[in-house]
């Protein structure tokens, strides 16, 4: 019933539209699913030594300069990465940038993804999007690398 509504109401044409349009979302998300887990993000982006939500961040990672705390890349609005758009995205893995534009520490590997084309970066920010948010806040980097961020202000 609802379908021969939809038929009168949009024609057969723009059935087959909305038909293809999910589809190709659909397949965007899943393969944006495939690349995030063949790039393996989720295992840093994972408290894994404390049971912790997937993506919700939390996982500590030794670098030279101290201890990264790993973010929420979950789309919780406060926490996560929930405000993020596909522009931010892809200049976090492209330039290894946050949202407000610094960089990043080098325990980001995304040098190993700024080969990656503009529509995988898009089709796994379409994927991170179907997790559920999670509000997960970690200890913001600057208290722990202190002594890099003085460097980085002595050199320049
Ligand atoms: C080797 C561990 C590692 C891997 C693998 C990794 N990340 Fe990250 N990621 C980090 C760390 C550490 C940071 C924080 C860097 C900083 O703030 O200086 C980060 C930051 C981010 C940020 C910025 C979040 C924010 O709030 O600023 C995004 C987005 C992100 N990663 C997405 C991804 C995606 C997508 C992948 C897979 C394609 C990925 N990461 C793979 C460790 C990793």
């Amino acid at each position: 019933m609802i379908c021969a509504r939809a038929i009168v109401a949009l024609g057969l044409g723009g059935i087959m539209q909305t038909a293809a349009a999910q589809d190709l979302s659909w397949s965007e998300i899943e393969r944006g699913r495939y690349l995030a887990i063949a790039s393996n993000c989720v295992s840093c982006h994972t408290d894994l030594d404390h049971d912790g939500t997937p993506w919700a961040g939390g996982r500590e990672m030794e670098t030279p300069f101290g201890v990264i705390v790993t973010p929420n890349i979950t789309s919780d609005d406060a926490t996560g990465i929930g405000r993020w758009t596909r522009d931010d995205f892809w200049r976090a893995l492209h330039e290894g940038r946050r949202r407000d534009g610094s960089y990043m520490y080098p325990a980001f590997p995304y040098t190993h993804f700024t080969r990656m084309p503009r529509q995988d970066v898009d089709a796994i920010y379409e994927y991170l999007r179907t997790i559920p948010p999670v509000e997960a806040h970690h200890v913001p980097e600057e208290e722990l690398l202190l002594p890099l961020r003085e460097r980085t202000t002595i050199s320049a």
